[in-house]
């Protein structure tokens, strides 16, 4: 149940009203509820409890060390794809054993980092990174665990930049190959082979792909033991969506059910990698109305967050709700609401019917708990927003705004140039 809801008039996140807190933080800010990520959170994890299983928390959707430490308390894993999110996940208390270092492009600084922090897995994407690992580990010392990550060749039927199951994406080891990759995993002599990964999408509001991507992995569980290989987890990535707008996601025990009637027999130890499920929802991004105008037929409204504090709505053309924190009865009229960026991009929502709202008001940008700060940038010199996590009549400040000085931090003007 969401924790954004009206309370005599007002858009509250839990039991705090959203005003009182951009009284005191300012404007724009992320406000994640503590109550949604537990719920999203034991939700996902009570569907699979029928089986040995490991909710690896998927960094990339929002790896705020608030948010993440909230997820380790509760016993979350981690699903990293860099040594910075492998930092962020350790720094929150996540056990490094229930880690696994996914993404096609780990170097070997990366990889001696995760070998000696002693994560779970590597989810190899490759037969050169198969050897590249091979050799970090003759280097540290240490044997790397390895599942390797074979892209099943199907549709998960979602957006074309957040598809990745497909031959055509860079992600993952051909299935064709996939025995060959294994034969060669068994030869060197660095590497134990533990695992096999699949990850076909982000936003999958279809049980049909999932289901063909997880049967794939069966079956090739079964014809890699018989090869020999002792396979003890099948990661199946993550991906399921939630409601921004009008879709219909399976619920998580639907989406278990499928995975879980498909591994049945394999005594396998499952992982799976949500982030969005877990995130998405449980986050606003809370900005003031600056301006209004009018060009011609068109109604603008001007706020004081851009594309540099939530990107989805430019990059994929994505929807969020989008409410006035002060309640309206009116529905309004069509309106585009933009940013302070100098690009035409820079926009939250287009011809989006929305009330006459004043300056100064405020207004909640709804389901952006999920690569929303996480792909946040300084574009335009804009510092870096706040973040707030709310628990019950209470928030936490776990990210302060970012100030000028945090802008020019890491910079220097070399002598003799100017
Ligand atoms: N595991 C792997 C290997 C992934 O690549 C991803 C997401 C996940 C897990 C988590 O997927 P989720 O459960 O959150 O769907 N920036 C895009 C989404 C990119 C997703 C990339 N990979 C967006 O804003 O929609």
């Amino acid at each position: 149940m969401s924790q954004f809801n009206y309370r005599e008039g007002k858009m509250h996140c839990e039991q705090v009203a959203l005003d009182e807190i951009a009284a005191e933080v300012g404007t724009p800010f992320y406000a994640y509820s503590r109550k949604m990520l537990t719920d999203h959170y034991t939700a996902f994890d009570q569907g699979f409890a029928s089986a040995p299983h490991i909710v690896a928390y998927a960094v990339k959707a929002n790896g705020s060390l608030g948010v993440v430490a909230t997820l380790a308390r509760l016993g979350a894993g981690a699903d990293v794809v860099s040594a910075g999110e492998l930092y962020r996940a350790l720094k929150a208390g996540v056990d490094p054993q229930r880690i696994v270092y996914s993404g096609v492009g780990k170097t070997a600084e990366e990889m001696a980092y995760a070998l000696r922090a002693g994560i779970l897995m590597f989810n190899v994407e490759s037969v050169e990174e198969l050897e590249a690992l091979n050799n970090v580990a003759a280097e540290v010392g240490k044997p790397a665990p390895v599942a390797l990550r074979i892209n099943p060749d199907v549709d998960p039927k979602t957006h074309k930049y957040i598809s990745t199951g497909l031959k055509e994406n860079k992600f993952g080891i051909d299935i064709a190959i996939a025995e060959q990759a294994y034969a060669r995993a068994g030869e060197l002599p660095n590497i134990r082979v533990i695992g096999l990964d699949c990850h076909i999408g982000s936003q999958l509001t279809q049980l049909g792909p999932v289901q063909d991507a997880v049967t794939r992995m069966a079956n090739l569980i079964v014809a890699l033991r018989a090869d020999g290989h002792a396979i003890e987890f099948l990661d199946v990535g993550g991906g399921l969506g939630i409601v921004y707008s009008r879709e219909h996601p399976p619920a998580p025990t639907e989406y278990a059910q499928v995975v879980l009637d498909a591994v049945k027999d394999l005594g396998v130890t499952l992982i799976m990698e949500p982030g969005r499920f877990i995130a998405g929802n449980a986050g606003a991004l809370v900005t003031k109305v600056l301006y209004r105008k009018t060009n011609g037929e068109k109604r603008f409204i001007i706020i004081d967050a851009a594309m540099n504090d939530l990107l989805r709505p430019s990059l994929y053309d994505s929807f969020h709700e989008i409410k006035p924190v002060a309640e309206h009865s009116e529905s309004g009229s069509p309106a585009d609401i933009v940013g302070p960026i100098c690009e035409t991009g820079d926009f939250l929502a287009r011809n989006r019917e929305f009330p006459e709202v004043d300056q100064g008001e405020l207004l909640a940008v709804l389901s952006a708990g999920a690569y929303g700060f996480s792909m946040a940038s300084t574009y335009n010199a804009r510092p870096k927003c706040a973040e707030v996590l709310v628990d019950g009549d209470k928030f936490h400040v776990i990210r302060r705004r970012e100030t000028f000085e945090d802008l020019i931090e890491h910079e220097t003007i070399p002598t003799g140039v100017v």
